[in-house]
């Protein structure tokens, strides 16, 4: 087995949730798998506690993160899919307007 370039972790919260994380979730992986993107390994995760990170609780979900760069993604909806696999997964170039943190 090869390792996996990036690996995601898709938030499944409660409040990512109850904004739309699940259908995020199969849309992601419905899309890498579509789209041949074979070093892309996509994994639901708890709360990735970014709820938290504002006064007001859950502005920032749904949420997700992708490793090894450490890019943490506020705001992600099913129609930004295709364009993190294309610029971030493809090309390595995360998406700045949905960047919450960036670790490196
Ligand atoms: S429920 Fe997703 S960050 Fe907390």
């Amino acid at each position: 087995m090869k390792p996996y370039r990036n690996h995601v972790f898709v938030c499944q919260g409660k409040r990512c949730s109850a904004k739309g994380s699940e259908a995020l979730l199969d849309t992601l992986k419905e899309r890498v798998k579509e789209l041949g993107v074979k070093d892309v390994k996509v994994s639901k995760s708890g709360c990735l506690k970014m709820c938290k990170e504002t006064d007001k609780e859950a502005e920032l979900c749904p949420t997700m993160v992708v490793y090894p760069q450490g890019v943490w993604y506020k705001n992600v909806t099913t129609g930004d899919v295709d364009e993190i696999i294309e610029k971030h997964f493809k090309k390595g170039e995360p998406i700045d307007r949905l960047a919450h943190f960036k670790l490196s």
